[in-house]
């Protein structure tokens, strides 16, 4: 569906571990955005925040069953998020979506593996609540720098068939990295799919470790945006053969609206000059 801009009333602001939540009512985004696109948001009221601010969608109410309310979940990193974090309830926000391209759930029930690092668990809840509604199963392994930093640990409990959790501190769950696990995860709950959203190195290594399952697998990227809407490229990052770039060749796709859920295949990982493409989830 097109996009739409909606001036949205803040029906809730409220802090969830490291994070804040805030809801939105919102219902014609409400009624069609799907596990994985994302809302744009506009920080301030006033003219100093000119760009909008990209957050996954992390649960809808759609209209009907309430008021049709999106909530996202973010971590405070500066200006915008700051501003938004000042939000309070009547509040007014300019959000533009539901935006990019969402995940793509099995045709039948299948084993789904969801793996979330830090807040980029955020989306992997709607789409959760998606795959349980098609019968998939689900199992989820989320992972964050330290227990503080995990995200909606309970929840993921409830609507997991299994939880796996990881911290780098080892002050939650098994110390080390989110990918730790994934191999033998893979192996012991019989994935059939692969579904993952965190920082790019994390991305990077879970969808090696899914190609070398023989898993297929869908990343969503959390590239630096502006327009959100195709028009600016200032998001692009180079997707090679898998992407349909041709032997041996990369293109530049927009993750704004290629994205920002990709074929964990397609993606030229070694291209986007990370140093480290094991990585940790911070
Ligand atoms: C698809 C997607 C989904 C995301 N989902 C989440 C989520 O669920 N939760 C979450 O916490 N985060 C999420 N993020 C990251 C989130 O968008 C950033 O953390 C947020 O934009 C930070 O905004 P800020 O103003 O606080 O930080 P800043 O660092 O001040 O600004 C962030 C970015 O805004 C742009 N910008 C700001 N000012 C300028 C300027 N003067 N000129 C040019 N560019 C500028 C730049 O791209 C800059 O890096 C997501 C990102 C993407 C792309
Ligand atoms: S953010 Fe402008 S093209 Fe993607």
């Amino acid at each position: 569906m097109t996009p739409v801009r909606e001036r949205c009333e803040v029906l809730e602001r409220r802090r969830t571990g490291a994070y804040q939540a805030l809801t939105l009512v919102a219902p014609r985004i409400a009624e069609h955005a799907r596990p994985g696109q994302f809302v744009h948001l506009l920080a301030g009221e006033d003219r100093s925040f000119p760009l909008r601010r990209p957050f996954s969608v992390h649960k809808v109410e759609r209209p009907g069953t309430g008021m049709g309310t999106v909530e996202v979940v973010f971590d405070v990193v500066g200006a915008g998020t700051r501003a938004l974090a000042r939000l309070r309830p009547h509040d007014v926000v300019d959000a533009l979506g539901p935006l990019g391209r969402p995940f793509d759930p099995p045709e039948g029930p299948a084993g789904c593996l969801l793996v979330g690092g830090g807040y980029g668990t955020a989306p992997l809840f709607f789409l959760a609540t998606e795959l349980r509604a098609r019968r998939c199963r689900v199992d989820f392994v989320i992972g964050a720098a330290t227990a503080g930093r995990l995200l909606d640990a309970m929840e993921a409990k409830r609507l997991g068939h299994s939880l796996t959790v990881t911290t780098d501190d080892g002050s939650a769950g098994r110390r080390g990295l989110v990918t730790d696990p994934l191999a033998g995860l893979l192996a012991s709950t019989g994935a059939e799919r692969v579904y993952a959203c965190g920082p790019m190195p994390m991305l990077a290594a879970v969808s090696r470790l899914a190609a070398a399952a023989g898993v297929p697998c869908q990343v969503a990227v959390e590239e630096q945006m502006a327009c959100g809407t195709g028009i600016c490229f200032s998001c692009v990052l180079p997707v090679g053969d898998g992407g349909g770039a041709g032997p041996g060749a990369t293109r530049m796709a927009r993750s704004c609206l290629e994205g920002p859920v990709f074929d964990g295949a397609a993606i030229a990982w070694a291209e986007l000059g990370h140093p480290d493409l094991e990585g940790a989830v911070r």
